[in-house]
C-alpha cells in the first residue's frame, strides 16, 4: 500500500511543486489543504496520514497549530516544516525537530534539498536509516565528532563504539582500518550536531594558530634558543623536545669518543650555523609529527633524530661547518642556481646526503637509518636526489623526515615570521607533500601544525 502524504500550503502554486516533487520520489498517494485548519480537518477524516509536510505561515490555522494538533493525538507521524523564515525566528516551534521523525526545510530548497528531508523522516522505522555513515578519512579530518558514533554488527544491530566526548587518534583508526572497518556510524539525528562540529572545527582551522601578532614576531630561527622557544611557539609538544634531547645525547654518548665524528656532531647540535639549526628544527619537527601519526616507538624516535644529525654532516666535515645558507636553494637536481656554484660544489651538493649516510655507516650498520640519511633530499615530484624516487617509492618513514626538512628550512629561511608568511608556507608545503607515500606524514604534519 503505497504511503500517504499531506501537503499543507496557503500558496497553490507551492503544493503543485511539492506535489509534482512527491511525484518524481515515488507512487505516493498525495492529499492537498490550503490551511492548518483545513488539514486538521483532513486529518481527522483521513486516519491514514504517514506524513505530513507543511507551511508554517498560513491565514486559518498555523503549521504549529497543525504539528501541536498531530503531535498530541499521532505523535509518531513523521511531520515536515517548510517555511521562510529560519527556524530559530518561529516562536511557535521552539521545540521543532527534536523528534527523529520532523525536519525543517527553509523555502526556497531545490529538489535534492526536498527529497532528503522526506527520505529522513520516512525512514524512521527503518533501523539502516537510523544511522549514517561517517568514512574513516572524515574522522581523520574531524577526530572530534562530538557526537556517540556506533559500529554496525549485523543488518539491524548497532554498538556504540565511542561517546559524543572521545575523540578518534590516529592509532585507533589505523587499528580499525587494519581490521577492515572502514566507517563508522551516527545516529540519524545527530547529523546536524556533528555537522556544526565538523564546521566549528573548520573555523578554529582557519583562524589557527592562535598566536598573536607578538607572538609571531617572537618565532626566529637564528640562535638555539630562539629556535627552541620558536618550536614551542608552533605548536610542538614541549615533552618531544625532552624526549629529543635524551634521544641525541644518547646518541652522541654512544660514539666513540676518539672519532672525529664527536666534534662534528657537537657541531651540528649547537645552534650556532644554518646546517646545524637545520638539524634541530628537521629532528624535533620529525618526532612531532612521528608522534601524531602514532610512530612513537623509541626505535623510530632514534631513527629520525640520527638521520637528522647526520643528513647533512658531511657539509660540515667537508667544507669546515661554513655557513652559506644560498647553498640551501638547490632544492631539486634540476634548480637553476646550481650554474652559480663551481662543479665540485655542485657535486657536493648533488652527493652530500649519500656521503652523509657513509658517515653514519662508518659507525654503525644499520640500513633503514643508511637509507633515511641518504634519502633526505628525495621530493614527491622526483626532482629531488640522488635517487629522483617519486611519491610511491619513498618509505613512510623517511616521508616523515623529508617533510620535517622542508619544513624546517622553510621556516629558516623566512626572514620575518607573521601568521600570514606561516600560513602560506603550511598550505603550499601540504598542496607539495600530500601525495603517495607522503599522505600520512602530511596527515601527521597537519595535526601537529593546525
Ligand atoms: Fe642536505
Amino acid at each position: 500500500m503505497s504511503c500517504t502524504i499531506l501537503v499543507v500550503d496557503d500558496h497553490k502554486a507551492i503544493n503543485e511543486i511539492i506535489t509534482l516533487y512527491l511525484g518524481l520520489m515515488g507512487d505516493y498517494n498525495i492529499l492537498t489543504a490550503n490551511s492548518g485548519n483545513e488539514a486538521i480537518n483532513i486529518f481527522v477524516e483521513e486516519a491514514n496520514v504517514d506524513l505530513v509536510i507543511s507551511d508554517f505561515n498560513m491565514p486559518d490555522g498555523t503549521g504549529a497549530d497543525l504539528y501541536n494538533f498531530v503531535k498530541t493525538h499521532s505523535p509518531e507521524i513523521p511531520f515536515i516544516i517548510q517555511s521562510a523564515e529560519p527556524l530559530e525566528f518561529i516562536d511557535d516551534l521552539k521545540k521543532f525537530t527534536e523528534q527523529e521523525n520532523e525536519f525543517y526545510i527553509q523555502k526556497p530548497f531545490t529538489y535534492e534539498q526536498f527529497e532528503t528531508a522526506v527520505m529522513k523522516v520516512l525512514s524512521k522505522d527503518s533501523t539502516e536509516k537510523k544511522y549514517v555513515k561517517i568514512m574513516i578519512p572524515t574522522l581523520r579530518n574531524h577526530p572530534k565528532v562530538g557526537v556517540d558514533t556506533y559500529v554496525k554488527l549485523a543488518d539491524d544491530k548497532f554498538v556504540k563504539l565511542r561517546h559524543a566526548e572521545d575523540e578518534f587518534d590516529e592509532q585507533s583508526l589505523r587499528v580499525f582500518d587494519k581490521r577492515g572497518i572502514k566507517f563508522f556510524y551516527i545516529k540519524q539525528a545527530d547529523v546536524q550536531a556533528f555537522l556544526s562540529n565538523c564546521q566549528k572545527n573548520l573555523l578554529d582551522q582557519l583562524s589557527s594558530p592562535d598566536l598573536s601578532a607578538d607572538e609571531m614576531s617572537k618565532i626566529r630561527f637564528d640562535t638555539y634558543e630562539n629556535l627552541m622557544s620558536a618550536i614551542q611557539y608552533l605548536g610542538v609538544d614541549e615533552n618531544i623536545l625532552k624526549q629529543a634531547d635524551q634521544f641525541t645525547k644518547a646518541i652522541t654518548k654512544s660514539i666513540p669518543k676518539k672519532s672525529e665524528l664527536v666534534g662534528l656532531i657537537n657541531k651540528m647540535r649547537s645552534g650556532e650555523s644554518y646546517l646545524s639549526r637545520l638539524s634541530l628544527l628537521t629532528g624535533n619537527i620529525a618526532l612531532a609529527i612521528a608522534q601524531k601519526i602514532s610512530w612513537i616507538e623509541q626505535h623510530n624516535y632514534e631513527k629520525l633524530l640520527t638521520a637528522s644529525i647526520f643528513m647533512d654532516l658531511y657539509w660540515l666535515k667537508d667544507q669546515g661547518g661554513q655557513d652559506d645558507t644560498s647553498l640551501s636553494e638547490i632544492t631539486y637536481f634540476d634548480s637553476a642556481e646550481l650554474i652559480n656554484y663551481t662543479p665540485s660544489i655542485q657535486e657536493l651538493i648533488l652527493v652530500h646526503a649519500q656521503r652523509g649516510a657513509e658517515l653514519f655507516a662508518e659507525l654503525r650498520a644499520d640500513g633503514e637509518i643508511f637509507n633515511l640519511i641518504g634519502d633526505h633530499h628525495e621530493r614527491p615530484n622526483k626532482r629531488g636526489f640522488p635517487k629522483h624516487v617519486d611519491c610511491s617509492q619513498i618509505s613512510s618513514i623517511a616521508a616523515v623526515l623529508i617533510m620535517a626538512h622542508e619544513f624546517s628550512h622553510r621556516l629558516i629561511m623566512c626572514p620575518k615570521m607573521s601568521l600570514s608568511k606561516f600560513t602560506n608556507i603550511k598550505s603550499n608545503l601540504i598542496k607539495e607533500f600530500c601525495v603517495g607515500n607522503y599522505r600520512p606524514a602530511c596527515q601527521g604534519f597537519i595535526t601537529t601544525f593546525k
